[in-house]
């Protein structure tokens, strides 16, 4: 099917799924989110789909009907930052990332930007979820950067910052909802990658969770990216991903 001419999707079951578009092109993105619709609550775009394709892939899933979370991880002075997201809220993303260490004036430009502009386009804020320390660093590229050196010290750290930020969300690991439970505000939004049930070929995730567990926990939002897009059957591996993630509930 080309890609512009798909049909609305409804979405008859609210999901707690966001299947990660890790995919080259938007024709492969728009296809595979026509597939498995029924049984997600939005698709994530990262930095090599929206480098090669652009905003007009999120306005093609947009006029899809699917929610998007828009994945570049803002890091920059706050200006720059608040810039980034009100242009990310026009876009009309649901949720989009900035970096935690960008500090507390940076957070705070980015969710003011985010309620300022979509209050003034009369539609509900995206959720802007901070990301703590990436799950590719190890005590040793802390300990590189200067400072705290613990990972989980500083993920509570910057997550506290988060939220004393006005941040209504976070993204981590599957082993980190726990923790992070026991310190955040219950309305805190957890967005957990890492998901795996188990049946998929092992991959570059180390620390992994199944959807259920991931669910009981305390995750609000389950991302799964190769489960789906790389199973043989990806609508049968997002409906199962999806009926275990509401087990978990
Ligand atoms: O294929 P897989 O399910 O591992 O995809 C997970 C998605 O979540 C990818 O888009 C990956 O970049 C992202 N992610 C992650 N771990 C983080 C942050 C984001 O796997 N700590």
């Amino acid at each position: 099917m080309a890609t512009g001419t798909l049909p609305r999707f409804n979405h008859p079951v609210s999901s707690p799924i966001i299947v990660a578009l890790d995919l080259p092109s938007a024709a492969a993105a728009l296809d595979l989110a026509r597939r498995v619709a029924p049984y997600v609550g939005a698709f994530k775009v990262g930095k090599e789909l929206f480098v090669s394709e652009g905003p007009e892939l999120v306005r093609q899933l947009r006029q899809t009907g699917a929610s998007v979370f828009l994945d570049l991880k803002f890091h920059d002075i706050p200006n720059t930052v608040a810039k980034a997201v009100a242009a990310a809220v026009r876009l009309d993303v649901q949720m989009l990332t900035v970096h935690c260490s960008g500090g507390t004036a940076m957070m705070k430009a980015a969710e003011t930007a985010a309620q300022e502009t979509a209050a003034g386009l009369g539609r509900p804020a995206p959720l802007v979820l901070g990301v703590t320390v990436l799950t590719s660093m190890d005590t040793a590229a802390l300990a590189e950067l200067g400072g705290e050196t613990d990972i989980t010290r500083q993920v509570e750290r910057l997550a506290r910052l988060a939220a004393a930020s006005g941040l209504r969300g976070l993204v981590c690991s599957p082993l980190e909802i726990t923790p992070l439970r026991a310190i955040l505000p219950v309305s805190m939004q957890l967005v957990t990658p890492g998901i795996r049930t188990g049946a998929e070929k092992s991959d570059d995730q180390k620390r992994t969770l199944g959807p259920a567990e991931a669910m009981s926990a305390g995750a609000n939002w389950l991302v799964v990216g190769r489960p789906i897009y790389a199973a043989a059957d990806p609508i049968d591996a997002a409906r199962k991903m999806h009926e275990a993630a509401r087990s978990g509930l």
